[in-house]
């Protein structure tokens, strides 16, 4: 493996795509006249997944030169490198194992000469072995009641991914358990959150990876003096004991904060907070789906591991749409990506992706400290379909912006109705098949015409087509699809990373605002010295705060 990046734009694959994008004018409809095969070209298949590329840029030539970009980039090495646990984690000196968490017992990957795989079943054994007595009401508050209320608090990793799966997953949940999630420091949120709540069945699972996050740990005191202040009696010495678990890396700082290392779960240094649902930081979701779901969403991402591991060049899915997103960055001139799920379901997907894809590769260095050679990480963005054809779609179909989209969806509904005969799915993929069918195909001015619009207005109602999508469909939303998708865009986001040449596991450029936060509270508490020393804008904002916040 090199120890410096290759630049991508030093390859003989990128003067190719730098050619052919030159003159690259897509045709949907002159290419799918021309090849009848298209469809199934360019349709792979990727564990329960079925992903549909031909309504992208790939062509003949585009994937050729992707692929061989791919090859001088030395993609490949450096997956394998990560999949073993080299420490490919470069600014943080750390192995990248997110894959080694659903990886099969009995397995083996070696870091520091410790077969991680066995460890990460021994917490995957205890933290199964606690869900499943929360969810019989085995495990007691300290009044002797069963709980029915879990707490996740934690921010980022330690709650996207958490609260996206939650949502997702809610045909598999046990219905006399809830789970809400605190992770803002904003008051609101704890404050909303702890509504209603009854203390005695209440338990909460910190969760942080550092156990430092000022978030976490704030909104964690509160919920502890909250639950102090409401338990019957004040509850005891074991209130907390009983009320209390957490998940860190950092079990010293959790005994710190009060909670019994007897009840907490340990993750590793070589799990990035984003790269984190299948470790314990899925607690929540453990309890929440029973311990067999959680087997299956395990299992889901270890088939897309697989297939990223294994599957030839050319039908590898995540290499191939991680390589096209390079192409429509570099060399179609795309800033951003939306991810379109025809899913309610998953409705915090994009949000989970954001972190996921921008925290990953919204870097400017690379691996080496050197510059970047070239643009890199799209901003992401999304929510699910129908609701966003009736708000942002009119850009995507007519605006002057390039921005592929990735539609997901699914043949079967949780909720069959039929209304007057009419299946209530079926009006929905509708809706999912007609709009990649739009922005590909588009309606030209003459089609327009031939509907007797006035011709004043025609050229308002011409879509140009054109507009790259790619069509991912499961049969069902389950545990296991779930977990294929991450894992998808796990990998999607690592190929990108690879060939920008940056460190996709750290995350150094969310540092600054935290310590200046820090460095900031003595002028926001009234401090007039520190106040005097900030900059006039944030001196004048800080002053308005104070002439504007009751006493
Ligand atoms: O601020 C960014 C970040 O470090 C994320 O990478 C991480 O997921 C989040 O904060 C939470 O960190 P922790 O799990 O250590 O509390």
């Amino acid at each position: 493996m090199p120890v410096s990046p290759i630049d991508p734009t030093s390859t003989r694959a990128w003067t190719t795509l730098t050619e052919i994008a030159q003159s690259f004018s897509p045709d949907f409809r002159t290419w799918f006249a021309e090849d009848p095969h298209r469809a199934e070209t360019f349709s792979f298949v990727a564990g329960d997944l079925h992903v549909d590329l031909s309504k992208t840029f790939l062509t003949e030539d585009t994937m050729a030169a992707l692929l061989e970009l791919a090859r001088e980039t030395r993609v490949e090495e450096r997956r394998d490198a990560m999949l073993s646990g080299e420490r490919i984690n470069v600014t943080e000196d750390r192995a990248v194992l997110h894959t080694a968490l659903r990886a099969p017992r009995g397995s083996e990957i070696v870091v520091d000469g410790e077969n991680v795989v066995e460890n990460v079943h021994e917490v995957l054994d205890r933290m199964y072995e606690f869900a499943a007595k929360v969810r019989s009401g085995e495990w007691v508050g300290v009044t002797g009641k069963p709980i029915e209320t879990i707490v996740n608090i934690g921010i980022g990793g330690s709650d996207l991914g958490p609260v996206m799966a939650y949502e997702a997953l809610k045909p598999y949940l046990q219905e006399d358990l809830e789970v809400r999630f605190v992770s803002n420091i904003d008051p609101t949120d704890a404050g909303e959150k702890l509504a209603g709540l009854n203390p005695e069945t209440t338990l909460f699972i910190v969760v942080s990876k550092t156990f430092t996050t000022l978030e976490t740990l704030t909104n964690a005191k509160v919920a502890r003096a909250w639950l102090l202040d409401n338990l019957p009696g004040g509850g005891g010495e074991d209130a907390v004991a009983k009320h209390f678990v957490a998940v860190s890396t950092a079990l010293d700082k959790v005994a710190d904060f009060g909670i019994d290392p007897d009840n907490a779960f340990g993750f590793w240094s070589w799990v990035g907070g984003r790269y984190s649902v299948c470790s314990a930081v899925g607690t929540s979701l453990a309890i929440a789906i029973g311990p067999d779901n959680f087997a299956d969403f395990l299992a889901g991402h270890r088939a897309m591991d697989e297939h990223f591991a294994t599957a030839p060049a050319h039908e590898n899915v995540p290499l191939l749409m991680g390589l096209l997103n390079v192409f429509y960055t570099n060399h179609m001139g795309a800033t951003s990506h939306a991810v379109l799920p025809y899913s309610q379901y998953l409705h915090r997907f994009a949000a989970y992706l954001q972190q996921l894809t921008m925290e990953s590769n919204g870097k400017s260095v690379r691996w080496d400290g050197s510059p970047v050679t070239t643009g890199t990480g799209e901003v992401f963005w999304g929510e699910p379909g129908t609701n966003g054809q009736h708000a942002f779609y009119q850009l995507l179909h007519q605006g002057t912006q390039l921005i592929p989209a990735d539609f997901i969806a699914f043949a079967n509904p949780t909720y069959p109705f039929e209304t007057e005969g009419q299946d209530q799915h079926e009006l929905f993929l509708g809706n999912f098949f007609a709009q990649t069918k739009a922005l590909a195909f588009g309606k030209t001015a003459d089609e327009v015409r031939a509907e007797g619009t006035d011709e004043a207005i025609v050229p308002a109602r011409v879509f140009t087509g054109n507009k790259p999508t790619s069509s991912i469909m499961a049969p069902y939303l389950s545990p296991s699809v779930l977990g294929q998708l991450i894992a998808l865009y796990e990998h999607v986001t690592f190929v990108q990373g690879v060939v920008w040449g940056v460190d996709s596991f750290d995350q150094w450029g969310v540092e600054l605002g935290k310590q200046m936060a820090n460095e900031l509270a003595p002028a926001i508490a009234g401090d007039d010295e520190s106040l005097a020393g900030q900059d006039p804008s944030t001196r004048a904002l800080i002053a308005y705060y104070h002439r504007h916040r009751d006493a």
